[in-house]
């Protein structure tokens, strides 16, 4: 398989990076920080890296289809994140973290699509945070309810690309012991290791096609 996996030089993006490769699969890694892509950990052969913004997202996809003619997993797994109480939020804020979260997802889908076909599978990575009726914590409005979006998103994403047999879900991921998780909560212990909850994702995207499609899907096992 052809994965492109977009925010993958550290954190759950990585691992899944990692474990996809360690099962002999063509990985593109898709970042912003060059010099994070550097690292020893990407320097075997069927690992590619790409310097990239999602927020540039006609960019990206034209450097990601210079590379590839066909992807057959996409990863929307980058992503932005604020925490700042409700009275201090600035529009900024939002436009940066819907930005990201939100229309990034969406456009580069949509740039992606030459190279998605039958068969091909897009998977957003999303927050339990952004699940109706689930615990919520103050400081994560903006950011929440951009998962909310994407989850929603994604839903009606599958309903348009069903005919093209492409697979659409999101994953609602619940907390993991990563550099988002310690901004997001400082102090506390997250309830899952990001290499666990990459071999979830990675055993998933093998088993959705045919199987799931059009679902948002929480993997949580606490709250957060
Ligand atoms: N960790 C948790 O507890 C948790 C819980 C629920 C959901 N999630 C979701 O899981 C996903 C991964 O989170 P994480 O905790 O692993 O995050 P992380 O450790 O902060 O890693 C984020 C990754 O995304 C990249 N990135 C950020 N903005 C980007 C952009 N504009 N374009 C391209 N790459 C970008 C970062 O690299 P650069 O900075 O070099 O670009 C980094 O590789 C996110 O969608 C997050 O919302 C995480």
């Amino acid at each position: 398989m052809n994965v492109v996996i977009t925010g993958a030089s550290r954190g759950i993006g990585k691992e899944i990076a990692l474990q996809m490769a360690a099962l002999g699969h063509e990985v593109m890694v898709v970042s912003r920080s060059a010099k994070a892509l550097e690292q020893e950990d990407f320097k075997v052969p069927n690992i590619y890296t790409l310097v990239g913004d999602i927020n540039e997202w006609t960019s990206t996809a034209k450097a990601i289809m210079e590379h590839w003619s066909k992807v057959d997993l996409l990863i929307h797994n980058a992503a932005a994140f604020v925490n700042r109480p409700f009275r201090e939020m600035e529009l900024k804020d939002m436009e940066e973290v819907y930005r990201a979260n939100v229309y990034a997802p969406y456009f580069l889908t949509q740039a992606l699509l030459p190279v998605l076909g039958s068969g091909s599978q897009v998977l957003a990575i999303s927050s339990i945070g952004g699940i109706g009726g689930s615990l919520k914590f103050p400081g994560l409005s903006v950011y929440s309810s951009s998962k909310g979006a994407l989850n929603i998103m994604f839903e009606c994403l599958a309903t348009e690309l069903q005919e093209e047999g492409i697979t659409v879900n999101a994953l609602a991921l619940g907390s993991s012991a990563t550099e988002m998780f310690k901004a997001a909560f400082p102090g506390m212990e997250a309830a899952s290791r990001p290499e666990d909850m990459a071999k979830f994702i990675v055993n998933f995207a093998f088993q959705a096609p045919g199987m799931v499609h059009g679902k948002v899907i929480p993997v949580s096992s606490s709250n957060p």
